[in-house]
C-alpha cells in the first residue's frame, strides 16, 4: 500500500476498553452529552444568522431552510452515530477516515476539522463580542464607538474559556450545565412570548419570488444556472447552507467519546437527542421570528430583538441578550474542547508534533494543546475579519460529513465484523442520501468560500507532505506507545 494511503488498524480505534490507546478520564454520562450538544449547537446560528438570512436571502422561507438543513444534518448525524459507536475515539471523523480511507485522507479531514473548530471558535467569539456590547448598550450604558471595548471583551472571554478547558473538563461541565439551562430558559421565553404576538399575515408571502441580482454568480450552483439570485428557491437553498452553521456541534459530541462512560451506546444517543431537540427549537424560533414582523422589517444586526421591537415587546430584548451572551459562551467553550480532542488525536498519531498529545498530570487534560488553540483563536478573532468567514466553517464541516457518510458504506463492506453500538437504518440508502444532501448543501455555498477552502486544503496537504508523512507513528518500525500516560478514572 502506498505510504500516504496506509491505514490505522481498526484495533487502535476500537479498543476503548483495552486502555492501550486512550489516556483521557471517563467523565461524561448520557445527559451530559445532550447538554454538550445543545451547548455547542444553539448559538450564533439561531441568534443572528437565521434572521440575517430571512432578511436578505430567503424571507419567511427561512423556515424551510431550517428544515432542509435539519434533514441533511439528521442524516449525517446517523452516520456519525454509527461510526462513533464503532470507533469511540476523540479524533471523531479524523480517526474514522484514518481507519477506513487511509492516512492522507485522514489528514485532509483533520485539516478540515481544524478549519471548522478553530475558525468557528473565533467567529463565535467575535459575534459574542458584538452581542455583549449591544446588550450593555441596550441597558442604556454608553459604550465607546471605537471597538476597543469589544476587542477587550473578546480577548477576556477567550482567555477565560481557554483557562476553564485547560483546568479540567469537570469544571467546564458544571459551568456548561448552568449556562445551557439559562439559555434554554431564554429561548423558551422567546417561543412562548413570541407565539402570543404572531400575526399569521406575516407568513402570507412565504415564498418570496426570486430577485435577479446584478452581481456575478455567488454560489457554485448559480454558476451552472448562469445568474445570481436572492430569494426564490435559490435563496431558500443558499440560506439552508448558511444556516447549517446553526447545526454545527452534534458532530463535536463524537469527540467526547473517549471520555464517555459506555460510549458505544451513549454517544449515538447523546448526539441524536441533542440534534432533534435543537432542530425543534430552531424551527419554533424561526416560526416565531418571521411571524412577528414582515421579513423586510427584520434587522440584519439584531434580528430577534428587532422582531420583538416591531410588536412593541421591548423588554424581551434583554432576555434575548442574556440568552445570546450565555448561549454563545457555551458554544465557544465546547468548540475549544472539541478542537483540543481532535488535535490531541492527530498529535498522538504523530501527524502533528507528539508533544501536543501530552496530558497534564495535574489537571488530566491535554493542557498544552489547549493553550495553543486559545492563542490561535485570540489572534484570529482580534486580527482577521472572521465574521465574513462563517460559510468557510460550514464548508469544512460538510466536507467531513461527506467522508463520514461514505465511510459508513465502505466500512459495512470492508469490516462487517466490527462491533457496532448503533447501526444506520436502511444502509446503504440513508448514508447515500446523506452524502447527496451534504453535496447539495456544499454546491449552494459561495464560490469565494470554495476558493478559500481550496487554498486552505492545499496548504494542509503541503504540511502533511513536509511533516506528517514522515513523523506518522505508522512510518516508524518500532512505534512508541500512543498514550502519553495511562487511563485515569475519576
Ligand atoms: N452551532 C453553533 C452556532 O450556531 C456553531 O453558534
Amino acid at each position: 500500500m502506498s505510504t500516504i494511503l496506509r491505514r490505522l488498524p481498526p484495533s487502535e480505534a476500537t479498543g476503548l476498553r483495552t486502555g492501550a490507546r486512550h489516556s483521557l478520564a471517563e467523565l461524561y454520562r448520557p445527559a451530559d452529552l445532550v447538554v454538550l450538544g445543545l451547548g455547542v449547537m444553539i448559538g450564533a446560528g439561531i441568534f443572528s444568522i437565521a434572521g440575517r438570512q430571512a432578511a436578505t436571502t430567503a424571507g419567511p422561507g427561512v423556515i424551510l431552510s431550517f428544515m432542509i438543513a435539519g434533514i441533511a444534518c439528521l442524516l449525517a448525524c446517523l452516520c456519525y452515530a454509527e461510526l462513533s459507536s464503532t470507533m469511540p475515539t476523540s479524533g471523531s471523523a479524523y480517526t474514522f477516515t484514518y481507519v477506513i480511507f487511509g492516512e492522507v485522507w485522514a489528514w485532509i479531514i483533520g485539516w478540515a476539522l481544524i478549519l471548522e473548530l478553530q475558525l468557528a471558535a473565533a467567529v463565535v467569539a467575535r459575534a459574542w463580542g458584538e452581542i455583549a456590547v449591544g446588550a450593555v448598550a441596550n441597558f442604556g450604558v454608553r459604550v465607546p464607538a471605537s471597538g476597543i471595548v469589544q476587542d477587550l471583551l473578546v480577548f477576556v472571554i477567550l482567555v477565560l474559556l481557554t483557562g476553564i478547558v485547560a483546568l479540567g473538563a469537570r469544571i467546564g461541565l458544571r459551568a456548561l450545565w448552568i449556562m445551557v439551562s439559562a439559555k434554554l430558559l431564554a429561548i423558551g421565553a422567546v417561543i412562548v412570548v413570541g407565539v402570543m404576538h404572531i400575526d399569521v399575515a406575516n407568513y402570507g408571502e412565504f415564498y418570496v419570488p426570486p430577485k435577479t441580482l446584478e452581481a456575478a454568480p455567488a454560489t457554485i450552483l448559480e454558476i451552472f444556472y448562469g445568474e445570481s439570485q436572492a430569494f426564490g428557491w435559490f435563496g431558500i437553498f443558499a440560506a439552508a447552507s448558511a444556516i447549517a452553521f446553526a447545526y454545527i456541534g452534534f458532530d463535536i459530541v463524537a469527540t467526547s467519546a473517549e471520555e464517555t462512560v459506555n460510549a458505544r451506546k451513549a454517544v449515538p444517543k447523546g448526539m441524536i437527542r441533542s440534534l432533534v431537540i435543537a432542530t425543534v427549537i430552531y424551527i419554533a424560533v424561526a416560526l416565531v421570528m418571521v411571524g412577528l414582523a414582515p421579513y423586510t422589517r427584520i434587522s440584519e444586526d439584531a434580528p430577534l430583538a428587532s422582531a420583538f421591537r416591531a410588536v412593541g415587546v421591548d423588554w424581551m430584548v434583554h432576555v434575548i441578550d442574556v440568552g445570546a451572551v450565555l448561549g454563545l459562551t457555551t458554544v465557544i467553550l465546547v468548540l475549544i474542547v472539541g478542537q483540543t480532542r481532535v488535535l490531541f488525536s492527530m498529535a498522538r498519531d504523530g501527524l502533528i508534533p507528539r508533544g501536543l498529545a501530552t496530558v497534564s498530570r495535574r489537571y488530566h487534560t491535554p493542557s498544552r494543546v489547549t493553550l495553543v488553540i486559545g492563542l490561535v483563536a485570540i489572534v484570529l478573532a482580534e486580527f482577521v475579519p472572521v465574521l465574513t468567514m462563517q460559510e468557510l466553517v460550514v464548508l469544512g464541516t460538510l466536507f467531513a460529513f461527506a467522508f463520514v457518510a461514505a465511510g459508513v458504506i465502505v466500512m459495512r463492506r470492508r469490516m462487517p465484523h466490527l462491533e457496532r453500538g448503533f447501526r444506520v437504518p436502511l444502509s446503504p440508502l440513508l448514508p447515500a442520501l446523506s452524502l447527496l444532501a451534504t453535496l447539495w448543501l456544499m454546491v449552494n455555498l459561495r464560490v469565494l468560500t470554495w476558493a478559500w477552502f481550496v487554498l486552505w486544503m492545499a496548504f494542509g496537504l503541503l504540511v502533511y507532505l513536509v511533516y506528517g508523512r514522515r513523523h506518522s507513528l505508522l512510518a516508524r518500525p518500532n512505534p512508541p506507545p500512543r498514550p502519553v500516560h495511562g487511563r485515569h478514572r475519576r
